[in-house]
């Protein structure tokens, strides 16, 4: 029987609507790991909304505390994290995450972040970059151009969520990490 025996992070990377909340909580779940949202912990930490510390601040103060968050969840073993989809912006950010976590890209066409985003407008405080954007599909090609090259280069693993669910998308990250961890 495989036994599994790693203390390394799961950290997922990728555009925002591509799932990485979900996909996160439902592998935390399965593997019997800690799940930690950044963007749920900056809420926490800070009483505030996203949109408002992005309207009160400015997205560089949002920028720091990102940074402070990776910071203190990234010595963390064995424990989920989803990630805002700026964190590759800073090259800090990822160093750290690297440290003890393996990177997961969730990537998906324009057209499923598109959908995603427009399905999931409860959430829209989280994300002020897109909110309230008349072209929603030219803001995400917009800034998936931006970020392309860093989510590809920091990536170890590419996993495509285009028509899979949660649970398709979710069980191939545990496959990928059980077969880097598992002793027979
Ligand atoms: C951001 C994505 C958001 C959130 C913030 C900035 C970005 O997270 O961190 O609004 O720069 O793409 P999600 O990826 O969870 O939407």
């Amino acid at each position: 029987m495989k036994q599994y025996i790693s203390n390394k992070n799961i950290i997922l990377i990728g555009m925002s609507g591509v799932g990485k909340t979900t996909v996160g909580n439902y592998v935390s779940k399965k593997l019997n790991m800690r799940f930690i949202d950044t963007d749920n912990q900056i809420i926490l930490n800070t009483g505030k909304a996203i949109e408002d510390i992005f309207n009160e601040y400015g997205e560089e103060y949002f920028r720091v505390l990102e940074n402070q968050i990776i910071n203190n969840v990234s010595i963390y073993k064995r424990t989920v994290i989803s990630t805002g989809g700026g964190v590759v912006l800073d090259k800090v950010n990822i160093y750290s995450l690297k440290n003890n976590g393996i990177i997961f890209l969730l990537k998906a066409s324009i057209d499923t972040i598109f959908n995603n985003l427009k399905s999931n407008q409860l959430s829209s405080d989280r994300r002020p970059l897109l909110k309230g954007e008349s072209n929603l599909r030219n803001k995400i090609k917009e800034l998936y151009k931006k970020r392309e090259k860093l989510y590809l280069y920091n990536a170890d693993y590419i996993i495509d969520v285009d028509n899979k669910s949660i649970n398709e998308v979710g069980n191939e990250i545990i496959y990928i990490f059980n077969s880097l961890y598992s002793c027979s």
